[in-house]
């Protein structure tokens, strides 16, 4: 159970007098053609408040987040919103809290604390916090703002850009979601210096992930750049520049094709291997390591149909492993139970499951404007068995 519901975990603040953080400067987004700003830069978090101020200007703020995060992040980010009404909301951490039940509680928390439509959402946290804060966003009274603080890299690099919000549900994974675009993500890479090693690293499937969908020179620079981003964590010089360039590309997409209409499609290359395997594990395993495995797997699938010539899928299961992530399926967790449970996903259509594949590096299979195909369930067998 969260604390949300507990009146001492608002962190009610009503003091009027400090209002620094409303006159700090705002500083420059990403130019990108988004309708939103996306902000990313190494001491953005500061100017929060202002942002908000800026994007979303509102009676009420709530800021939303894990109970692991906030207690690294939040003081900051509360102290920023003194003079406003603003509140703290906490869950625990973990994808297993993505749940219907979890909005329900979030939400009446909300209602119980007054939030009206004047509110503005601030989602404070990884891809988990993302969504739910974000589907919170989407439906409570029709629709609230909601600034996106990633605080993971899979959720700067992904989850935060691109508007998609959900929950899980025992059937799958973001089975119940809507398309709420944020009024604002706000990228500070100074913040990955408080994640796990794993938990940074796991960030770096969805970058690698971009590289092979649309841009191989930003997949060679990654490549380049992975033994400081390994060696250095969050210290590496390297991390904003990839970040931003990870951003640009997802935003690229999304800009095109922001209800998955087609193109969008492309951002799920690895991801109809990894939700099926993330399903079977209860959601026991790191997105972006689901991912890594995932996108091995599709990379091969291409390379079998044909679609992608030899040594895509030998690059990719490279990049896969010199960023040490997993490139075979985890112990336990057969072919077939994989194959079984892509059914489930929600891009199956006429009960088959999709891929989108690779061609070649930095370019993804238009399948005549469709952007993703059906696989026979053999021929996916066939490549899992391989990565037993
Ligand atoms: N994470 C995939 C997408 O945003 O479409």
């Amino acid at each position: 159970m969260g604390t949300m519901e507990t009146a001492e975990a608002h962190t009610a603040v009503h003091a009027a007098a400090h209002t620094a953080a409303h006159t700090s400067a705002v500083p420059d987004a990403l130019p990108l053609t988004l309708d939103y700003p996306v902000f990313c830069a190494v001491g953005t978090r500061q100017h929060l408040a202002a942002i908000v101020q800026q994007v979303a200007p509102a009676h009420r703020i709530a800021v939303i987040s894990d109970d692991t995060v906030a207690a690294v992040h939040a003081p900051q980010v509360m102290a920023q919103f003194e003079g406003s009404t603003a509140s703290l909301f906490t869950i625990p951490p973990g994808e297993q809290e993505k749940t219907r039940e979890r909005w329900a509680s979030l939400t009446d928390a909300l209602m119980a604390w007054g939030a009206g439509r004047d509110t503005t959402i601030v989602a404070l946290g990884g891809g988990v916090i993302c969504d739910l804060s974000g589907f919170v966003a989407a439906t409570y009274m029709r629709g609230l703002p909601v600034v996106q603080v990633p605080t993971t890299l899979l959720a700067m690099v992904d989850a935060s850009v691109g508007g998609k919000t959900a929950v899980d549900t025992p059937a799958g994974k973001n089975l119940v979601g809507a398309f709420h675009n944020p009024a604002a993500v706000v990228i500070d890479p100074e913040v990955l210096t408080s994640l796990p090693p794993a938990i940074l690293r796991s960030g770096l499937a969805e970058m690698i992930k971009h590289g092979v969908i649309a841009d191989v020179a930003y997949f060679d620079r990654l490549l380049q750049a992975l033994p400081s981003l390994l060696a250095r964590g969050a210290q590496a010089p390297e991390f904003g520049a990839l970040i931003a360039g990870s951003v640009r590309i997802k935003a690229a997409v999304v800009a095109e094709d922001s209800r998955e209409g087609g193109l969008r499609q492309i951002l799920n290359f690895g991801h109809t291997i990894a939700h099926a395997v993330e399903k079977l594990l209860h959601y026991d395993m790191l997105h972006g390591d689901a991912v890594a495995m995932g996108m091995v797997a599709e990379a091969r699938l291409a390379e079998r149909l044909g679609m992608a010539g030899p040594g895509l899928a030998a690059a990719v299961e490279d990049a896969v492993r010199r960023a040490g992530l997993p490139t075979r399926l985890p112990v336990g967790v057969s072919a077939a139970s994989v194959v079984a449970e892509t059914l489930g996903d929600k891009k199956a259509r006429a009960g088959a499951a999709r891929y989108a594949l690779p061609r070649a590096l930095g370019e993804m299979d238009p399948a005549d404007g469709r952007w993703s195909v059906p696989v026979a369930d053999p021929i996916v067998m066939e490549v899992l068995a391989g990565l037993l």
